[in-house]
């Protein structure tokens, strides 16, 4: 018997979020009417770059998506922010289809991708670290190292010439639908935010407040405008701000628990029936 606990997921359309920017949504049920973005994204500047390749789980709807608003033949690079499956879900139908692109990552995600994935092109390819760049002809896209991540191959996008950065998995959020965090409930912020960001980078609690503070000033002091991440909603202005703030009082804060067997027994009775839990 096969156990889904969600109803389908609905249905997230290419969002222009800055200038030559793209958010490629999908949206998957995450209960009580909460839904967990799975996002990546494109630039379509004079070299189109996408960042990201979506999840396994999205692949075909991504293709159909992200090919929407960039043609394949065009696309001239593939910034991988890091190896984990969900960003990486069309990376080789992107390579395929997309000749002309060359895939920026690193060595670390290449020696942990090729463990569990056909062997990539290393002739297609650039390492680039944090602190470095690429020029994708009309803008130099800029590296750097996400204050939250969950792979230690991480690397956030910055592009100067929109004020778009790219923050890969910091930043996570339920939502009730919209991908605009000024559409969502101030509380929901206030809360889920700080309780995903803490799932993904538990180690927050052994941080130095003062060191730690350091890293997210280096970031925040790229002066984006729009924040784009994997599993939230985008992010300006003021809820831009406060996502900044919080992340500073990440440090040496308590890990905030996950859910445990509680919710799986919740899940089972929802799906299965009172009994069949133990
Ligand atoms: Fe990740
Ligand atoms: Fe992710």
């Amino acid at each position: 018997m096969t156990v889904t606990p969600h109803p389908a997921a609905p249905a997230a359309s290419p969002e222009l979020i800055a200038p030559d920017t793209w958010l490629i949504p999908h949206l998957v049920p995450a209960g009580e009417g909460l839904l967990l973005p799975v996002n990546s994204m494109v630039i379509r500047g004079r070299e189109p770059v996408i960042v990201d390749t979506g999840a396994p789980a999205h692949r075909a709807s991504w293709l159909d998506k992200a090919f929407s608003v960039v043609e394949p033949e065009d696309v001239r690079w593939i910034f991988l922010s890091h190896d984990d499956g969900d960003h990486t879900g069309a990376l080789f139908d992107v390579l395929e289809r997309c000749p002309q692109a060359t895939l920026v990552t690193n060595w670390f995600s290449v020696e942990r991708l090729a463990l569990e994935k056909p062997a990539l092109p290393l002739h297609r390819m650039r390492w680039i670290e944090p602190g470095g760049s690429f020029d994708a002809g009309d803008r130099v896209l800029q590296l750097f190292r996400p204050p939250v991540f969950d792979g230690p191959t991480s690397r956030g996008l910055f592009d100067p010439k929109s004020g778009a950065m790219w923050i890969v998995d910091s930043f996570a959020c339920l939502t009730p639908g919209s991908l605009d965090a000024r559409e969502l409930p101030a509380e929901l912020l206030a809360n889920c935010m700080p309780a995903l960001n803490s799932a993904v980078s538990p180690w927050h609690a052994w941080l130095d407040p003062q060191v730690y503070g350091r890293h997210v000033d280096a970031v925040e002091g790229y002066g984006a405008r729009t924040v784009a991440s994997a599993h939230g909603p985008v992010l300006r202005g003021e809820t831009l701000d406060d996502a900044f703030d919080r992340l500073r009082q990440m440090a040496g804060a308590s890990i905030i628990p996950t859910p445990g067997q509680g919710l799986l027994d919740q899940m089972l009775v929802a799906v299965m029936g009172e009994g069949v839990a133990a």
